[in-house]
């Protein structure tokens, strides 16, 4: 186990059955719908959670990026800076956003309400991670992975100040390596 990392949470294998999960159950719903979605990945830390649930997906799923906020240390901000935009047009679309992590709910908050805005037909959220203790908005995610306390976790993507995002799993950090 990496020397910075207290315990891990959610063991890669689990992360991989789940996204096999997701993915049956998601490309269900689409189908049934009559929809084939474009994801659309909030860098960066949706990439490995992305890498692997699409290829579960039983759809003419297309993908894009978005880089939408930035989150110094522990403390979610709140606010919304567009960073990196999509590359094409959304009007019409069938939009599920792929998140690494929903904590307060701010950040789809904002960016479905931004997609609806830019003429998306729907727009679902699946996220690896749900938060709920940690909500201040209305929000959650249409697909979710693992529900886990209030606990700051890295890895998988997951970042703190952009470190630990490699590891295979999801983990804690040792208290000593961030103060809250
Ligand atoms: P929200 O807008 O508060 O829901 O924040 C969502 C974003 O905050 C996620 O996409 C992550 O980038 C970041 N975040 C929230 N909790 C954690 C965590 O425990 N570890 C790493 N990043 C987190
Ligand atoms: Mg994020």
């Amino acid at each position: 186990m990496n020397q910075y990392i207290k315990k891990v949470l959610i063991e890669e294998e689990a992360i991989y059955a789940r996204c096999r999960e997701l993915g049956k159950v998601i490309s269900q719903d689409y189908k049934a719908a009559q929809a084939d979605p474009l994801l659309v990945g909030l860098l960066r830390g949706s990439i490995p959670f992305m890498a692997e649930l699409i290829k579960h997906l039983e759809l003419d799923a297309q993908y894009d990026f978005m880089d939408v906020t930035s989150y110094a240390g522990t403390m979610s901000t709140g606010d919304i800076k567009i960073i990196k935009d999509l590359d094409t047009s959304i009007e019409g679309l069938d939009i599920l956003l792929v998140e690494d992590i929903v904590d307060t709910g701010k950040t789809i908050e904002s960016v479905k309400k931004l997609m609806y805005n830019k003429g998306a037909h729907s727009v679902k959220v699946v996220t690896l991670l749900d938060k709920p203790s940690r909500r201040i908005v209305n929000e959650k995610a249409d697909y979710i992975g693992f529900e886990i306390e209030n606990e700051f976790v890295v890895g998988f993507g997951m970042d703190f100040n952009q470190h630990y995002r490699c590891l295979p799993y999801v983990g804690v950090l040792k208290d000593e390596l961030y103060q809250d």
